[in-house]
């Protein structure tokens, strides 16, 4: 006994509170070089000397916009990189869009980087990586179709305008464009995605919106902290809670009816069924995982996820720029009524022939993308690019699109509201197909760009007019006496449009209205 006493007073006492010191200070220079040593590309976005990734990360969340303005500006032609806390986001000059377009998915992968950037394995999203059946289905199926899903989508708005719209003849009525609209989109795609009956079910519409804003509120909370800490505080997430319970809801919704068709189509009586995404990606499936009815319905309220807020968002900031402006709602009216009185009449291909609807969708979208950043990648191997800059493997790249499209060398004053500009555009001879909002070109980045680009864009575009047609063909709409255009609301590179703006909707005169329902 003794002598283990004797040992322990021999020991040199370090107090626990010097100890802990001790450790803070030697964790605070391991941040503060990790951060600033780690990649060869200028860091932007630190506010002091003293700041370590978290306080960084902080900065990114409250004002990515400033810490990309800085950087373009100082290093434009050249990578730089900000931090976050999961990662230095490595942020690439336009010019290099062709060199990184043509590296495959196996040295620079675009989906990895959304899984990622959804903290893919903290909100069911991880699933996107097994396969790429939703991707094909949509663009070997759905966009090839999409003229035929015009009638049925007109049909289904009908409802949601019976079901969402107050009756507003005569007076002008408070509605918030937001959740209206949400709601119209959530009906419209259901339509497209599974089809009737399961389109009108209210569990259906409530999953499909419902997963994708706890998938957001989850992602912004959990990137304020450390990733390290992610598996400690999921648990205290409580969106996070119900992720998993809307994927199940799914599952025992659609399973029942995924199988029905299933046994329809393998004993060959698929014909019969409806069109919609859900039957595609059906006949499409090929591996045994593809044609699990939980894998399938799983995959459809990530699709969910992919397609209703991101065409919802834009619909919403265009209701907003009409509010704003409503001296355009008489062209665009000129131009719908043009349209009809051709001799085929209001047909399926005629939202195609709205430029100028289309150029004002484009020029909305410009002033409110849905991210600042895009194209991402997740380098799975190291690329060395023609001028010898180097993306590590491993790294994140991503381009910030907002500076790109809104440089004045992309757009000629790109400070003015021009929602025409792009129809005028598209007058010049061999230029009509071009500058539509769904074309991605190498500095219009808000789709992607190249092979991995958006596939619902022709979609989206065909649905959001769907939607505006009716709004603007059969309604007035304004701001609140004394209001301007609402502000946007961002965190990280993501900008929303406030969900709680409201404007006011009339009926136009019964004589002036239009019922644009579409010829098969
Ligand atoms: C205005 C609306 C939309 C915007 C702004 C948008 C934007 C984007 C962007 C930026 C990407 C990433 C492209 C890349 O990797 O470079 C993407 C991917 C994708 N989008 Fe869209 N999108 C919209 C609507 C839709 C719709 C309606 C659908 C479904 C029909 C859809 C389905 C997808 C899918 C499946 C992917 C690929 C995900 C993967 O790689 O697995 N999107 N979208
Ligand atoms: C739609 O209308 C246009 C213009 O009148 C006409 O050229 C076209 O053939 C029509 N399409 C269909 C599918 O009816």
């Amino acid at each position: 006994m003794a002598v283990i006493e004797d040992c322990y007073e021999r020991l040199p006492v370090i107090p626990p509170i010097a100890l802990f010191g001790l450790l803070a200070v030697a964790g605070y220079l391991f941040s503060w070089l990790d951060l600033r040593w780690k990649t060869k590309a200028p860091l932007v976005g630190l506010k002091t000397p003293f700041d370590l990734r978290v306080v960084a990360n902080w900065h990114v969340f409250m004002n990515l916009g400033a810490i990309l303005d800085d950087g373009y500006a100082r290093f434009k032609n050249q990578i730089f990189r900000f931090a976050r806390n999961d990662c230095d986001m490595i942020v690439v000059p336009n010019k290099y869009i062709e060199e990184i377009r043509a590296l495959p998915m196996n040295v620079a992968n675009p989906k990895a980087a959304h899984v990622h950037n959804l903290l893919g394995p903290y909100t069911n999203m991880d699933l996107i990586m097994s396969g790429d059946l939703h991707f094909r289905s949509i663009q070997t199926k759905l966009t090839p179709n999409l003229a035929s899903l015009a009638a049925p989508m007109r049909d289904e708005l009908k409802h949601a305008v019976n079901m969402e719209l107050p009756d507003c003849r005569d007076q002008w009525t408070t509605i918030k464009p937001y959740h209206v609209i949400l709601h119209m989109v959530a009906r419209l795609s259901a339509r497209v995605f599974v089809g009737l009956p399961i389109a009108r079910n209210e569990e259906w519409l409530e999953i499909s919106t419902q997963f994708t804003e706890n998938v957001f509120v989850t992602l912004l909370a959990m990137r304020v902290f450390p990733t390290w800490m992610h598996p400690f505080i999921a648990p205290f997430i409580p969106p996070r809670w119900k992720l998993h319970n809307y994927i199940k809801r799914a599952q025992k919704l659609l399973v029942p009816e995924i199988k029905r068709r299933q046994a329809a189509y393998y004993s060959g009586q698929g014909e019969k069924e409806s069109r919609s995404l859900l039957q595609w990606m059906i006949e499409s499936a090929d591996t045994a995982e593809e044609q699990d009815p939980n894998f399938l319905a799983h995959l459809e309220t990530i699709i969910s996820l992919a397609s209703i807020h991101t065409s919802q968002m834009n619909a919403v900031h265009v209701m907003y720029d009409l509010a704003a402006h409503p001296e355009y709602l008489e062209p665009l009216r000129q131009e719908i009524r043009t349209v009809a009185a051709e001799p085929g009449g209001w047909n399926k291909s005629s939202y195609g022939k709205l430029r100028k609807l289309d150029s004002f969708l484009r020029e909305s979208q410009r002033f409110n993308p849905p991210s600042i950043l895009a194209y991402h990648r997740i380098m799975q191997d190291t690329a060395i690019l023609s001028d010898g800059t180097i993306l590590p493997r491993g790294s994140h790249i991503a381009m910030a699109v907002n500076k790109i499209q809104n440089d004045a060398d992309v757009t000629p004053e790109p400070e003015k509201f021009d929602p025409f500009r792009y129809e005028r555009m598209r007058s010049r001879a061999g230029e009509g197909h071009l500058h539509q909002f769904a074309t991605a070109e190498p500095n219009k980045l808000n789709f992607g760009y190249g092979k991995y680009a958006c596939p619902g864009r022709f979609f989206a575009a065909l649905e959001i007019k769907t939607i505006l047609v009716e709004l603007i063909m059969n309604y007035d709409v304004k701001l609140l006496d004394g209001c301007n255009r609402p502000e946007n609301l961002r965190a990280y590179e993501f900008i929303f449009p406030n969900p709680d703006v409201e404007v006011q909707i009339r009926a136009r005169p019964v004589e002036e209205q239009m019922q644009l329902d579409v010829a098969e």
